[in-house]
């Protein structure tokens, strides 16, 4: 697809969506006055997480004390019927990330509320939801679909239909979701962000949920390493956090 083909969609995509007029308008501003935000401070975490970086297997024993087992091996049939919705979806969409950190996150906080950004395929939300269910606990999830394709019935696809009566799909851009995430939420266990990753987007989405995240709670960002936002807001809040190395990225993580 070309970059005009590609923007033209994506503007059709929000024309159709009132409720993201609010993101529109602040993605037209960013790209005029502050374009190179999304990379600040890129190359300093890069170097500072490659120096403190952990396997996920590691991460888990450390932090939660729980052995690593796989996802897709501890719920082979949920797991392959996941795949099998996925790999049937006709829109793209980013894939799963570290589920076994996410999944022993909320095992570990004994969760019954958590707050994730971004869904997509929802492999994410499923790993959540298996552990959240036992406690019948609650996942609120943040998610802006892509809008160049259309992709607003797939946003979620994998997840169980078992699952869903303990999901609340907010289906707005962070900025608009999670104020509104936060009226009806109490004290949250676990916080995963994997939505906007702009530096001002994850400032903004940080400072905003970690005063709701109860002490002992665990704090997860993906993507740590497409600028400085996650170290400097560690940095600012005098947090020594785990960075974990996933499939040639970094993962944020640490417990309040
Ligand atoms: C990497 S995917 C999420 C993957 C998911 N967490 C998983 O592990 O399966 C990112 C998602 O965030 C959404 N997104 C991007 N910017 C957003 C924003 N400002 N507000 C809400 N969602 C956003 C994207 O449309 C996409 O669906």
């Amino acid at each position: 697809m070309s970059e005009i083909t590609r923007v033209f969609k994506t503007f059709i995509g929000y024309a159709k969506r009132p409720d993201l007029y609010p993101e529109l308008g602040r993605k037209i501003i960013k790209n005029i006055f502050n374009r190179n935000s999304a990379f600040k401070g890129k190359e300093k975490t890069n170097l500072w997480a490659s120096q403190i970086a952990v396997s996920q297997k590691d991460a888990i024993k450390q932090l939660f004390n729980i052995n690593f087992q796989s996802f897709s091996e501890k719920y082979p049939a949920e797991f392959q019927k996941a795949l099998d919705t996925q790999n049937a979806c006709p829109i793209k969409m980013g894939g799963a990330g570290a589920l076994e950190l996410l999944y022993s996150a909320c095992e570990f906080t004994k969760a019954r509320a958590v707050i994730e950004t971004g869904v997509a395929y929802g492999w994410s939300s499923f790993a959540t939801l298996t552990s959240l269910q036992k406690r019948n606990g609650t996942l609120y999830s943040s998610d802006m679909p892509y809008l160049g394709q259309n992709g607003d019935q797939y946003v979620g696809c994998v997840v169980p239909e078992n699952l869903k009566s303990n999901w609340k799909l907010f289906r707005h851009a962070d900025r608009e979701s999670l104020p509104k995430i936060l009226k009806e939420s109490g004290e949250i266990d676990v916080v995963h962000y994997d939505s906007d990753k702009s530096y001002e987007g994850m400032k903004w989405a940080y400072e905003t949920l970690y005063p709701r995240l109860r002490k002992g709670g665990v704090f997860i960002s993906d993507d740590i390493n497409d600028n400085s936002a996650f170290q400097d807001f560690c940095e600012q809040e005098k947090i020594t956090p785990t960075v974990v190395e996933f499939e040639g990225k970094y993962v944020g993580v640490f417990v309040k």
